[in-house]
């Protein structure tokens, strides 16, 4: 397959990359990346020798620019995103554009060129907020922050596409990832960096909320087998299975650090911050999909990766991250 890979340069989007490229050895990538402060060609600079590889510097909502990348290519995988809850409380316009009217520019290409598969990734919190059970598929989407917002709006562009012009569209639903090369604005590379530097831990409200964490490389082998298994018009949800509160999950890192509990810092909680998300995966696994990587494991492997890598996250913590830090955490 030639793939057009929208966000690849991004946390999930690079790693997926770099899955596709070990794991189907004809396959060729172009990604299609911004490079905002979270796109970060380094995440992917051991492919820079690879000619199965192309980076293209673009804007997903510029339909040209989306048109010309797009001709050719069996399927697209839209990772392009803004993807912080926080950044969409204090300026959501880069949301309401990247995440819906981005996928609304790749719909339109996708249907024009009648490329054969277009899928796009979404998140679990667009269900809302869900205090028992867990989130299906034919689960109303009820978001709550500007962020899960645009994400919804998005997926129902997608999914109206599919019902309107038969658009071959599929959807993918994740929970909370993490792993190497996340941005450290979310809460598992925050905390290890802060903690390996001895800084306080900002932890929001009662620290109770709940997440279902799942490992990035189990979320990219559910990726690349939904695009290629997966029915059009439907929606997968890909859930780790390993629901945490965050106080627990903040322990559980100053364990792995070494460091003291002291550090934890309770702080005013996040606006309209959702209590839990829950998905269930049923439908995914009945693809063949299952998590390979027990929670424990992958968070240590994680912090050896942070502590390793301190090249990679020390740049990105300094300039224009400064300046965020202490708007968003300055006043709490
Ligand atoms: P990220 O913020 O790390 O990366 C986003 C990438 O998109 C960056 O490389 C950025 O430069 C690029 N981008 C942003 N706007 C663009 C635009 N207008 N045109 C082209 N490129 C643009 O995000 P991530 O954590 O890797 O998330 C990837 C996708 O997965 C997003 O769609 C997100 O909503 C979804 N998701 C993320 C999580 C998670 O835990 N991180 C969970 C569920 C779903
Ligand atoms: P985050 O990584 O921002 O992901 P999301 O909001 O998309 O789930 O946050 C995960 C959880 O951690 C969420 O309940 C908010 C909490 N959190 C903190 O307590 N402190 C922080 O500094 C951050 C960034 C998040």
């Amino acid at each position: 397959m030639k793939l057009l890979v929208t966000g690849g340069c991004g946390f999930i989007g690079s790693n997926f990359i770099r899955h596709v490229l070990a794991t189907h050895a004809d396959d060729r990538v172009v990604n299609l990346d911004k490079l905002t402060y979270a796109g970060n060609p380094a995440n992917l600079a051991d492919l820079a020798n690879d000619s199965r590889y192309t980076f293209v510097q673009g804007d997903v909502c510029d339909a040209k620019v989306v048109r010309d990348v797009i001709r050719g290519v069996d399927a697209v995988v839209n990772f392009a995103a803004e993807s912080h809850v926080d950044r969409s409380l204090m300026e959501p316009d880069a949301f309401l554009r990247t995440d819906v009217f981005g996928v609304f520019a790749l719909l339109e290409a996708v249907k024009e060129l009648k490329i054969a598969r277009f899928l796009h990734i979404s998140t679990d919190e667009v269900y809302g907020s869900v205090e028992r059970g867990s989130s299906r598929e034919s689960d109303p989407v009820r978001p709550s922050n500007p962020y899960s917002a645009s994400k919804a709006g998005g997926d129902l562009l997608a999914l109206a596409y599919w019902h309107t012009h038969r658009v071959p569209v599929l959807i993918t639903r994740s929970s909370n990832n993490f792993g190497p090369h996340q941005y450290p604005e979310k809460v598992i590379p925050l905390f290890v960096t802060n903690a390996l530097d001895d800084q306080p831990l900002p932890l929001y409200g009662d620290g109770r909320n709940v997440r279902d964490w799942l490992y990035v490389l189990d979320n990219c082998a559910g990726i690349d087998l939904v695009l290629r298994k997966g029915g059009e018009g439907e929606v997968y949800n890909i859930g780790g299975g390993h629901e945490v509160e965050n106080i627990v999950l903040t322990r559980q890192i100053l364990q792995l650090t070494g460091k003291p509990e002291t550090l934890i810092q309770p702080v005013k909680d996040r606006l309209g911050h959702d209590r839990r998300y829950s998905v269930d995966s049923h439908k995914v696994r009945q693809l063949g999909w299952t998590p390979r990587h027990r929670f424990g494991d992958a968070l240590g492997t994680t912090v050896a990766w942070y502590r390793e890598h301190e090249a990679w996250w020390r740049p990105l913590k300094s300039g224009e991250f400064r300046a965020y830090y202490e708007k968003q955490y300055g006043h709490r």
